[in-house]
């Protein structure tokens, strides 16, 4: 259901920003801008803020920002459409309704009947284990420690063994074959027509948080192969937008949610009391997941095997709930495997006690990266250092990355100020040069997630300056048209933004976000517009500004230039004259000085 975009801007401008979150957060007035203590995330004292102008808000203690829906979005898990509606009653504004087209009301129909077939056969499993057939699989189960509330409480299974009894089960309730076929429950070939995918395994219902069922995992009874089955994705079942468990556990009113990599980890984590466990569903961790945690919680406990997949698979698995937003913690069971085998060897408190000692993510990943310098050779030590200091450019917000140079700086005895100088240095550089990749070693997360480039910051920290400094577009316009911010995203932030101040005069960001219905989106967004830089001084913030300028229009023309169709001698030659012209500004650099006042 979408909504058209003057629609949603007037639900927009009914609605003032500092009204309606002075509902949820307690506000005070500083200046131009409203602070309190961000709903977002823990803190004591306030790092949110609310801009009355812009019509937005931003916490620098954790990144959290956006417009009015965003906030509803983020604070209610409101959908898009929904806070929309929300603020439309609020505001007074009526909304027109939508006609449902025949297409979609045909595939709401077919999704709804392979829901349906899903719930029946999770209580016909459920059946054959409760009956006679069952004898072998409710021994297995309870030899592996479940109770029979809890198998209950999982609504767990067994798929029996002929070959095709649950096929007939449905088709007898009337369901046809193409329907069956859709429904990943089924296998077909030419001699015995389709039979039931899962035969003799012990079955775990897969449920979306909604409680519906959406698929099955299937387990051998011993040590046959493969020891899983899973259902295929279907219309119903996206492997990358569920998680194992969390049906139950976004409503274990705990502080944090658990993530392993198993069914079994699951149950036994809340048989044993840690009902905030969810799994990934037998695929590595994806920015849907993550968004996913992000709806009911702020921190991620995260429990991987100990050997080295599982270091890897953490590795992995934490720029991308970062990137949602989420603080990551990472916990270590060793030597046991998993979670399923420490507890019943060590108990539920000798488990809480491994959860709380979980180590920060940022600092496991640099104790992970300490593995791969020579700590006793100055030249490694130095390499070291200067890698740390890398990835502690990530943190955009200084509170918090002047947090983590204090942690590290201790925990490895560096002078903080040495760290501090390093950091300051590299960020300055990053904007001039790119650094050429160091290798990358195994069980590093560099190759899967390119670290954010001099190019993006560079076009980040120029939109955030226009925002925040509009006395400087008219300057800023001479030299860069939207074209020439190259990511696609910041792209289309910009031409926005000029669009705004060539029809309006001014700068309406809070506009922006409309546009962004992607929560995904919706962050990269926010961040755009909240970028600083760690400089020190006013002369080193002209300095970035001259450098960052240069930088973007350095890599527009190379961009420009290697998109030019073969024999387009006009194309060729306004790029070569643009390239004069920045040869020139480089020459003239001082020229390009500019008051932020
Ligand atoms: N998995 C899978 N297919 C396999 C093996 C594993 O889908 N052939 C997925 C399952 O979701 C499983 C998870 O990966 O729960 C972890 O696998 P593994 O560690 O091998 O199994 P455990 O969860 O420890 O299962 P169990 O304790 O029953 O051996
Ligand atoms: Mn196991």
């Amino acid at each position: 259901m979408y909504y058209a975009d003057e629609v949603i801007e007037e639900v927009r401008l009914r609605n003032d920003i500092v009204d309606v979150i002075s509902q949820y957060v307690k506000l005070q007035r500083k200046g131009n801008s409203y602070f309190g203590l961000c709903p977002f995330h823990n803190e004591k004292s306030p790092s949110f803020s609310v801009n009355r102008d812009k019509q937005m808000y931003y916490c620098f203690g954790c990144g959290a920002g956006g417009n009015l829906f965003t906030f509803l979005m983020e604070y209610e898990n409101y959908s898009f459409p929904e806070a929309v509606q929300h603020l439309a009653q609020r505001g007074g504004v009526e909304l027109p309704v939508m006609e449902e087209s025949g297409e979609a009301r045909a595939r709401k129909n077919h999704m709804n009947s392979l829901m349906e077939i899903q719930k029946i056969t999770a209580g016909y499993y459920y059946y054959q284990l409760k009956h006679e057939g069952g004898v072998r699989a409710r021994e297995y189960l309870s030899g592996r420690g479940l109770s029979w509330e809890t198998i209950h409480q999982f609504g767990l299974g067994y798929s029996g063994r002929a070959g095709n009894n649950l096929y007939r089960y449905l088709k007898n309730k009337g369901y046809a074959d193409e329907l069956l076929k859709d429904s990943g429950l089924f296998q077909a070939d030419e001699k015995n027509g389709m039979y039931d995918k899962f035969w003799n395994r012990v079955i775990f219902p897969i449920a979306d948080v909604q409680n519906r069922v959406i698929g099955f995992g299937g387990r051998v009874m011993g040590d046959g192969k493969p020891k899983y089955l899973n259902s295929p994705e279907t219309k119903i079942f996206d492997k990358s937008r569920n998680l194992y468990g969390l049906n139950r556990a976004r409503s274990s009113r705990k502080k944090n949610l658990i993530i392993c990599e198993g069914y079994m980890d699951v149950i036994a984590m809340h048989q044993a009391g840690f009902t905030n466990a969810v799994a990934s569903l037998g695929t590595a961790l994806t920015a849907g997941h993550a968004s996913l945690l992000r709806r009911y919680t702020q921190e991620v406990l995260m429990i991987y095997d100990s050997d080295q997949a599982g270091i890897k698979a953490a590795l992995r698995g934490i720029p991308i709930l970062r990137a949602a937003g989420l603080h990551a913690r990472v916990a270590d069971l060793s030597p046991y495997k998993d979670p399923d085998e420490f507890i019943k060897a060590q108990g539920a408190e000798e488990f809480q006690k491994r959860l709380d000692q979980a180590q920060n993510s940022f600092l496991f990943q640099i104790r992970m990266l300490e593995r791969e310098f020579d700590l006793g050779d100055p030249q490694g030590k130095t390499d070291f250092y200067r890698a740390v200091a890398e990835r502690l450019l990530e943190f955009t917000q200084d509170l918090e990355r002047n947090n983590y140079i204090e942690a590290i700086a201790q925990q490895y005895h560096i002078e903080k100020e040495q760290l501090h100088k390093m950091v300051n240095t590299l960020a300055l550089a990053g904007v001039q040069v790119q650094r050429p990749r160091q290798p990358v070693s195994a069980g590093s997360d560099r190759r899967t997630q390119p670290k954010e480039g001099a190019r993006e910051k560079a076009q980040k920290l120029m939109l955030t300056w226009l925002v925040n400094h509009p006395g400087i577009f008219g300057q800023v316009r001479t030299y860069l048209k939207p074209e020439d911010f190259t990511t696609p995203l910041y792209q289309r932030v910009a031409q926005m933004l000029y669009e705004q101040q060539e029809t309006e005069g001014r700068f309406t960001p809070a506009r922006i976000w409309n546009q962004f219905q992607d929560p995904q989106e919706q962050k990269s967004a926010a961040s755009l517009l909240n970028t600083s830089l760690p400089v020190d001084s006013a002369r080193e913030q002209e300095k970035a500004f001259a450098d960052t300028l240069l930088r973007i229009l350095e890599d527009s023309l190379l961009k420009q230039r290697e998109s030019l169709e073969p024999g387009d001698m006009k194309g060729l030659q306004e790029n070569i004259n643009r390239e004069m012209e920045l040869k020139k500004m480089k020459a003239n650099r001082e020229q390009l000085h500019i008051s932020f006042e």
